[in-house]
């Protein structure tokens, strides 16, 4: 009920009468009293004025269950949404329903993860009030091998989502970092259920640094918000909403040919590593060399001095930029 008298007055975007919402929702005038004030007291302002309804004021970054549901106009991602105050990992807990038989596109969000979980083992800092974290689940069909290009997709639709709600112009750091102004604003991390030629499932996991303004000193350096970048506050609802949008888009364009043929040039359009010197760090010792892009299995090409093409697979390496972060 919450959900659905805040999606119609987001809809309205003017006053829309008590009576109007008793009739469209079959309650009384009481209930649909009882529930804007329920709205209020999460943090939505709700102008009321006599003889003329309810009226919902511009972007507000509200962010819990209702807000979200009302926020979300995707076509099977996130039809069964769960939004929890505090949890160790989105990524954990989307793990522990999978075990239990949750359905593909389940998607957890998160005001605070207290055990964020980053790449390679690290960890990955989620404070209150300041971020997107959240992850999905897929049960995908194809071969494990397929996977690891799933995190290149997940990068496509948050630089999307970014773009759309904020008009950021943010970029891809090989593979899937997002960056902007050459520091860090998202992390992605997908990991996987599988046996040797079968995926149980798929979880994609997706942190943005939206609030934060300041950052513990081991990445200050190197990392971003959305608000140190445009100044300006963001509705997180929204931008979960377009980006779980952006993700069906791509995830779609990727079945078609089950690798990234139609993603790579829009990918390699907006990767900030494009034809500038990297520096590959492999287990078996760094080499630098100029990136040419993604091929369309998502291996990054490097010319190496003398002219030889590297094919550099995600997972094994890591690149950085010659100078700084990116
Ligand atoms: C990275 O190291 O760049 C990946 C960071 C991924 C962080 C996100 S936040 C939501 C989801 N839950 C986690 O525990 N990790 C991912």
């Amino acid at each position: 009920m919450k959900a659905k008298i805040l999606t119609c007055l987001k809809e309205a975007g003017n006053y829309v009468s008590g009576q109007a919402l008793c009739e469209q929702f079959g309650v009384s005038r009481t209930a649909v009293w009882k529930t804007i004030r329920q709205l209020q007291d999460e943090g939505w302002e709700i102008e009321a004025v006599r003889n003329r309804g309810y009226r919902l004021l511009d972007s507000q970054d509200v962010y819990n269950q209702a807000a979200l549901e009302s926020a979300l106009h995707t076509r099977w991602l996130g039809k069964n949404l769960i939004y929890l105050d505090e949890i160790d990992s989105t990524n954990t807990q989307v793990r522990r329903l999978a075990d239990q038989g949750a359905p593909e596109g389940t998607v957890v969000v998160a005001e605070q993860q207290n055990a964020g979980k980053g790449r390679r083992g690290r960890s990955w800092v989620g404070p209150k009030g300041s971020g997107i974290w959240m992850s999905f689940l897929l049960r995908p069909e194809f071969a494990p091998e397929a996977a690891s290009m799933l995190t290149l997709v997940a990068a496509m639709a948050v630089a999307d989502g970014i773009r759309e709600v904020c008009r950021l112009d943010c970029q891809i750091k090989w593979p899937n970092d997002i960056v902007a102004d050459g520091k860090k604003l998202c992390g992605i991390l997908t990991e996987m259920s599988s046996e040797m030629d079968s995926i149980h499932y798929v979880i994609v996991g997706i942190g943005i640094n939206v609030g934060i303004r300041q950052f513990p000193e081991e990445i200050r350096e190197t990392a971003t918000s959305l608000v140190l970048c445009t100044g300006e506050s963001v509705e997180r609802a929204k931008l979960v909403d377009a980006v779980l949008r952006g993700w069906e888009h791509w995830y779609e364009v990727f079945l078609q040919t089950m690798d990234l043929e139609g993603l790579q040039e829009s990918y390699n359009s907006q990767l900030v590593n494009m034809e500038r010197e990297v520096k590959v760090l492999a287990p078996g010792g760094s080499y630098t060399g100029i990136s040419h892009g993604i091929n369309k299995t998502g291996e990054l090409i490097v010319e190496l001095p003398d002219g030889e093409l590297r094919n550099v697979m995600s997972g094994e390496v890591s690149v950085r930029g010659v100078y700084g972060y990116v």
